[in-house]
């Protein structure tokens, strides 16, 4: 596919950033800073985004404006986009990434603790996404891009909550995707594997682990290109392409 500068262009510097907070969002932030980039970053935590603004101003962004938002809360996300477009004049990429890894053996015996998970890894996302699209469609350009995971490919035994919470994300944005080819506007999913992260604190890391920075560098490149779907680090796909080949007879059998 053809190489789309949409960054160094003179209209793609407006970025609204939801889950703002997220290592994996601040580290792409950083390389949009660093562009002159105008920032709108959205999160539930003052104090962490407020650091995180400061940061992105030393890194060189023009303005950095914050969004104090719990986003488990959808009935506020209509006013919440309708902010970011009124101070940054209009939004060129909007990023999804906050997410939060429930526990699996706790959330799996409580509809509750089920729901909770779903809202904030999917239901809040889809939320966020109509409205976007309804921003974007009528403007006939710009980007949406969205952190899923790899998790949504397969259903395992150990995550399937979350799991299944990332496919919808997956699922939807093809769809989207699908919708908004012909209005110019890109949607980006995003597939990343074991990032070294807040999320991920508690696991033993090891050689398929990645950084933050590693993370946001592909993320950031993706945008820049037009790209559709991503893995990252790349050798996910591999990865996937393997996990998905095996037969449902033996995986049942696996202790994924
Ligand atoms: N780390 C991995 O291995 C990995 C792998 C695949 C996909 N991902 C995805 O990557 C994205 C970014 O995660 P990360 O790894 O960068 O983890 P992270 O640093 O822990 O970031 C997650 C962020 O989501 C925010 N958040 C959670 N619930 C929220 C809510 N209701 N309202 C507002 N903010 C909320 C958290 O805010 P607080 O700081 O206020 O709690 C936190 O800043 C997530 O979508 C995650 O599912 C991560």
């Amino acid at each position: 596919m053809e190489s789309k500068d949409i960054i160094k262009g003179s209209t793609m510097k407006n970025v609204l950033i939801i889950g703002a907070t997220s290592a994996i969002a601040h580290a792409t932030a950083r390389l949009f800073a660093q562009q002159g980039a105008r920032l709108y970053l959205v999160g539930r935590n003052k104090e962490k985004l407020d650091i995180n603004a400061a940061d992105l101003k030393v890194f060189g962004a023009a303005s950095v404006f914050i969004d104090i938002i719990d986003l488990d809360d959808t009935s506020t996300h209509k006013a919440l986009i309708d902010r970011s477009i009124e101070k940054l004049s209009s939004v060129d990429v909007a990023l999804i990434a906050h997410g939060t890894l429930a526990d699996q053996t706790e959330t799996q015996t409580s509809y509750e603790k089920t729901l909770a998970a779903l809202t904030t890894n999917g239901l809040s996302y889809i939320s966020l996404l109509t409205r976007l699209a309804n921003y974007f469609e009528p403007r006939q350009e710009g980007t949406i891009a969205v952190i899923s995971s790899v998790a949504g490919d397969r259903g395992r035994q150990s995550n399937y909550i979350y799991g299944t919470a990332k496919a919808a994300v997956s699922t939807f944005t093809q769809g989207l995707r699908n919708r908004l080819a012909k209005s110019d506007v890109n949607v980006l999913t995003i597939k990343p594997g074991f990032v070294d992260t807040p999320m991920t604190a508690d696991f033993d890391k090891g050689a398929l682990w990645a950084s933050p920075d590693t993370v946001a560098g592909e993320i950031f490149k993706a945008i820049n290109r037009g790209k559709d779907i991503i893995y990252t680090p790349f050798f996910w796909r591999y990865i996937m392409i393997i996990i998905k080949a095996i037969p449902e007879i033996l995986f049942k059998k696996l202790k994924l």
